[in-house]
Formats: C-alpha cells, structure tokens, sequence
C-alpha cells in the first residue's frame, strides 16, 4: 500500500496545494491562519486576535490559551480522546489547528457539503489514510478479456428511475466500522456480497471482514505488487477472485471483526455465501446507475481526500484528483435533488456507504455528486455474483 497509498496522496496534496494558492494566496502566514482559524472557531464572533504567534515558526505551544484549544476541549469531550503525556496533547493540538484550517479549505472548494471537526480531526492526513483507507493504486484495472471478472455489457438506460436507495428495500447492512485498520477494501466486498446475496435470496447477512483481513492475500493480476494485505489494503476485485478460490465468505457470527490481522482461521464448512464471478463496471456513470439498480449494491473505489472533514451535505468539490484513489466504499443509491450553490442548480447525486461507523458523515453515508466522474467514483467499480445452490 505504501507504494500505491502514500505517494499517490503526496500527489494529491500538490495538486490540493497548487489549487488553493489561487484562492488564498500563502496560508503559511500566521495572520492568514489566524483568519481562517478564526472562521473556523469563532462561532460566537468573537474578535480576539487568535494567537501571540507573531513567530513564523508557530510551535504548537502558540496554540494554547486560544479560542482553538478551546474547540480541541469541546472536541476531546466530544469524542471522548485520551492523550496520554501533555506533549501528546500539544502535538495532537497542533495536529487538530492544521485540521481546522483544512476543513475551511475543504469548506471553500466544496460549497454544497459541510466540513467540519470530525473524529478525525486529530490525525495527520497520513495518519487518516494509513489508518481509515486501505485500496492500493488506482486508474484502469481492466481485466484480462473472457477471464472471471471480464467488463460488463452494457444496459439499457432510457427507464431508469429518478432516485434510488437499496436500503430502502433492506438489502443493506447497518454502518460498520472499520476502527484503526486500513481494510475498507474488505468492508467495501463484503457490502456488494451482501447486497447480491439479498437479492438472490431475500436474507440480508452481515458477512466476514476478518476472513478477508486474515486469509485473502491475493495479488491483482496485472500489477503483482498490489496484494491484499489486511490492514495494510487491498482490492475489492482481488478478495472477489480469493472468495471464487476459497470456497466463500462466513458470516460476521462465525468470523467476527477484530480490526487486526491474524492468523487465517477459515472454516470451509461454515460458508455462509458463495462468490461464482464478478464483473467491473464501465467508466459511464449512466450505466453505473443501470447495473446499481439492476444488480445491486456496487463496490466503489475513490478519491477520500474530502472525506476527513465531511459532515453532510452533497460533496461537489471544484478539485478532487480522479486518479488517486485510496478508498473501497459502497455505491447504494442515488438522488436528484441535492442544490448545488457552486453550479446553481439540483446537483444529482451518489448515496455512499461508507465503514467509519455511524458517527461519521450523514449517519455514516456520504453523498457525492453524480455526473462529473467525481473524485474518480466511477473508475474502479465492480458487481459480483453470489452462487446460489
Ligand atoms: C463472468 O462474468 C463475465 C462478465 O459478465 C462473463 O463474461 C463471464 O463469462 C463470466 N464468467 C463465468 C465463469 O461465469
Ligand atoms: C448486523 O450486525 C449489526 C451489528 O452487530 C446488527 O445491529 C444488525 O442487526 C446485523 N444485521 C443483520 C442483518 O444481521
């Protein structure tokens, strides 16, 4: 992960960075941090200068006494965070200013959707994403053709519905949470699995992670350095073809969630649902929705670099890098009347499961807008196939 992972988020943040430039100019000065930790905080208007840093080198220790370590209080209380040695808790105060900040960037680029302090906001963006994400590379993974996983043909589009929510037909399981362990890949499986196994028989189960976190070390065919590793990563397509192997997938009871890798203890015998194929989905967000409604719940991989600061609303940011994707998710449904302020207009949109837990986002949904190839949403989806006996 570390190749795919850590140098393609470098990427992202220059491109983040360059971006931003345009609409603030150098925000390494303290007055201009200053300002927008200002506009982040001061919900009461308050009109203290935030800080006595008029040193360049801003030591976090300048952050103590200000309306922001007041904000890092309500959060710790908040979200109940244990910081165990007082230089812990300035390291992570300074970590939670340079969030603040980050969240008023995300703020300004993503009109539509709300940013914020998240249970996240005393994380580096390293820290977030060797910890929360988990998809290794990302861009065209194309499969050899006639082989298991082939591209889908394509559906018909003119009648599809104008909105559409599988929870609504109860063939989605309750939010998960991933906790500190990079295996959003696994939830991300699991989430399509038990969707088709809905859908072919009518029980909705919540299936095994852990199986796939402990046994699946799949490498992907084309790229033999992308291997599923726990929570180190993994691809939603490369757990498909280990499930085909295995036998199947056990249920969340027999095989429960730990959030560590151990040792693989697969009981072929208590398989709870059959994998027979799986098929990636073409890059058409119009037919994306098709195989959404015809097939069920798709895995989904994309950019999550808003997603550290995402409260609610429809994320529409102005820059999302389409090639960087670092996060399995799952695509449930979609709508098409989230206001866009930015395009002024009703900005359809995506209905994203993600495996943050419920506290996360909007009862631990994302909602992403539809149409522009969003933070490259449509480039790594994938349908499978359950085997029905
Ligand atoms: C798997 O699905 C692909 C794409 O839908 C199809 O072309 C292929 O024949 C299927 N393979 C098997 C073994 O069913
Ligand atoms: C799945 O697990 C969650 C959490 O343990 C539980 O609340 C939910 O009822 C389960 N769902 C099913 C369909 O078993």
């Amino acid at each position: 992960m570390d190749k795919g992972g850590c140098l393609t988020y470098a990427l992202t943040i220059t491109i983040l960075t360059c971006t931003l430039s345009l609409f603030s100019f150098h925000h390494t000065t303290t007055a201009q941090e200053d300002f927008k930790i200002r506009q982040v905080t001061d919900q009461n208007h308050q009109t203290t200068t935030a800080h006595g840093g008029d040193n360049h080198h801003n030591h976090n220790h300048n952050y103590l006494g200000t309306p922001a370590e007041h904000r890092f209080k309500s959060f710790i209380q908040q979200y109940d965070k244990k910081y165990t040695t007082r230089e812990e808790y300035i390291h992570r105060l300074g970590v939670f200013v340079k969030n603040l900040i980050k969240a008023a960037e995300h703020q300004a680029l993503d009109p539509t959707a709300v940013h914020g302090v998240t249970q996240f906001s005393d994380l580096t963006s390293e820290e977030f994403e060797r910890m929360y994400m988990g998809v290794k590379g990302g861009g065209d993974r194309s499969p050899l053709l006639g082989e298991v996983g082939s591209h889908a043909p394509p559906l018909e589009v003119k009648d599809l519905p104008e909105s559409f929510d599988w929870r609504d037909k109860g063939a989605v399981t309750e939010v998960k949470m991933q906790g500190t362990c990079g295996a959003c890949w696994a939830f991300s499986t699991t989430g399509s699995i038990e969707g088709a196994n809905f859908i072919a028989t009518g029980k909705l189960l919540n299936l095994s992670e852990q199986q796939l976190v402990d046994c699946d070390h799949t490498c992907d065919k084309k790229d033999k350095e992308s291997c599923n590793s726990g929570c180190k990563g993994g691809l939603m397509t490369n757990a498909y073809n280990y499930l085909i192997e295995a036998g199947g997938v056990e249920d969340e009871d027999s095989y429960p969630y730990t959030g560590k890798r151990g040792e693989c203890k697969f009981q072929p015998d208590k398989v709870a649902v059959k994998v027979s194929n799986f098929t990636n989905i073409p890059v058409d967000e119009q037919q994306i929705a098709a195989y959404l409604v015809n097939h069920g719940p798709l895995a989904v991989g994309l950019n999550a670099v808003f997603m550290q600061t995402y409260i609610g609303g429809v994320s529409c940011p102005l820059i999302c890098g389409k090639r960087w994707v670092n996060h399995g998710v799952l695509l449930v449904g979609y709508g098409s009347k989230g206001f866009s302020i930015l395009r002024l207009s009703n900005q359809p949109y995506w209905i994203i499961k993600n495996s943050w837990g419920k506290r996360w986002g909007e009862h631990g949904y994302y909602k992403l807008c539809r149409g522009h190839g969003m933070c490259g949403m449509n480039t790594m989806v994938s349908a499978v196939m359950t085997q029905t006996s």
